[in-house]
């Protein structure tokens, strides 16, 4: 058995773990990083790509941000579209100043990447049964196999960055988790395409014949979506079929501008709202979608994933430089609070626009839900203090302050 040794082990190497490692290394504090498969595998999926104010600030805190401020849009609003009638929400003016910013998940993925890469700290891809060990002790481990030897990682804590089918959430006994799935009854067809895109900004669109949503990768490259029912398939989809679709659904100005072309990527991802209670078990942290999982809808994946890295970088750094050891037990209490606040508001943005056709919700018939939502989509929209509430959730709320534990 090989032995190793560092502060703290992450497992998972996509942006929750890659940032994480990258804000405590400038920090002086180790990490060794354990992933599944291999770099370029990582780098293939393809996710969303609305990073919030916070998100932005903790990037640049990071180093990471000269390809993002370079490459990235900086969006000041997002269009709301009923039934072709559009909204504009202006976030700039809405939230006081803030904005979001369009970039690529896979660009964050590859340039916290090539940041690690450059400073070194250790990084084992493609590796197998990764295992952490005595995880309530005070000396937790992590064991691994890696190109056929099989390895031990003494630590002080363990980052499970592993994502929603990783193995940190089930290292916690069953009946020490309570965990809560709201899944949606229906799925999005994405499309990406080589293509300009129909705004300069985003357009989420309420419609009829069910939700669409125009994004957006560059000037010259789209990503389109259509809600689907769960059991479509992508192949029941040619791209002529996706593109007329998608004219009816968006608004009649945005459907006389579509550019369409060939997809070069198309797929269905289901919905889901996921939380794993609690967030952390022993010396062992869940973070990221290794806790929970937000409906794409809010645009929150990604950075509810750096708002966990945010609170654990937090406390890691107070815990090694001013030895507040028992910082760490606020990690959960702190985390979830944001969770639940960010799970509500994607849950909530789902259940407006989309069409829940027959099914029944809540206890009645989808249409009837459906008559529900709209009239609080209409009330929303109508309103700036409703628009201001959509804009401050969407620029995304500040990071809780983490006190210390003396000051509890
Ligand atoms: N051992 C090592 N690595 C693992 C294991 C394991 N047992 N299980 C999973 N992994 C790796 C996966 O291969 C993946 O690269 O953990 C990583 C988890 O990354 P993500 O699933 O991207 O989760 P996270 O880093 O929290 O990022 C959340 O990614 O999926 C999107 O919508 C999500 O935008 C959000 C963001
Ligand atoms: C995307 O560009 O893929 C995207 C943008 C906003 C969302 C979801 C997905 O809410």
């Amino acid at each position: 058995m090989n032995k190793l040794n560092t502060h703290v082990v992450i497992i998972g190497a996509g942006p929750s773990g890659l940032l994480l490692g990258q804000l405590l290394g400038r920090q002086g504090i180790d990490t060794i990083i354990l992933e599944r498969v291999s770099g370029d595998y990582v780098l293939g999926r393809i996710r969303a790509g609305i990073l919030e104010q916070g998100t932005v600030d903790m990037l640049r805190e990071a180093g990471v941000s000269q390809r993002m401020e370079a490459e990235g849009e900086v969006h000041h609003g997002v269009d709301i579209a009923n039934n072709g009638v559009v909204t504009h929400i202006d976030l700039h003016a809405l939230t006081g100043g803030k904005t979001v910013m369009c970039y690529g998940q896979v660009e964050v993925t590859r340039d916290l990447m090539a940041a690690r890469a450059e400073a070194s700290w250790p990084t084992y891809y493609e590796v197998s049964d990764v295992q952490p060990q005595a995880v309530t002790s005070q000396q937790p481990t992590v064991t691994f196999s890696y190109k056929g030897a099989r390895y031990q990682i003494s630590c002080d804590y363990i980052a499970g960055c592993d994502g929603y089918h990783g193995v940190s959430r089930q290292t916690i006994p069953a009946e020490k988790r309570t965990e809560h799935e709201r899944i949606y009854p229906f799925g999005w067809l994405g499309l990406l395409s080589d293509t300009p895109p129909v705004s300069a900004e985003l357009i989420y669109c309420k419609h009829a014949r069910g939700f669409a949503l125009a994004s957006r990768r560059s000037a010259t490259r789209s990503r389109y979506y259509l809600q689907v029912p769960t059991d479509d398939k992508v192949e029941n989809w040619s791209d002529d079929a996706f593109w007329a679709e998608l004219k009816r659904r968006i608004p009649p100005a945005a459907a006389a501008r579509l550019v369409t072309g060939k997809s070069i990527e198309k797929s269905i991802a289901p919905l889901r709202s996921f939380v794993c209670e609690p967030m952390q078990y022993g010396r062992l942290f869940l973070v990221g979608d290794a806790a929970h999982i937000v409906p794409p809808t809010g645009a929150k994946g990604l950075n509810l994933a750096v708002a966990d890295v945010t609170i654990l970088y937090r406390i890691l750094c107070r815990v090694y430089q001013e030895g507040d050891t028992a910082c760490a037990l606020q990690y959960s209490e702190i985390a979830l609070r944001r969770v639940w606040n960010t799970e509500r508001f994607s849950w909530w943005m789902s259940n407006m626009l989309h069409d829940y056709g027959a099914t029944e919700v809540s206890g009645m018939a989808g249409h009837t839900f459906g008559r529900f939502m709209t009239s609080e989509l209409d009330y929303y929209l109508s309103s700036e203090a409703g628009r201001t509430l959509i804009a401050e959730q969407y620029v995304g709320l500040p990071f809780e302050t983490i006190k210390g534990s003396e000051s509890k």
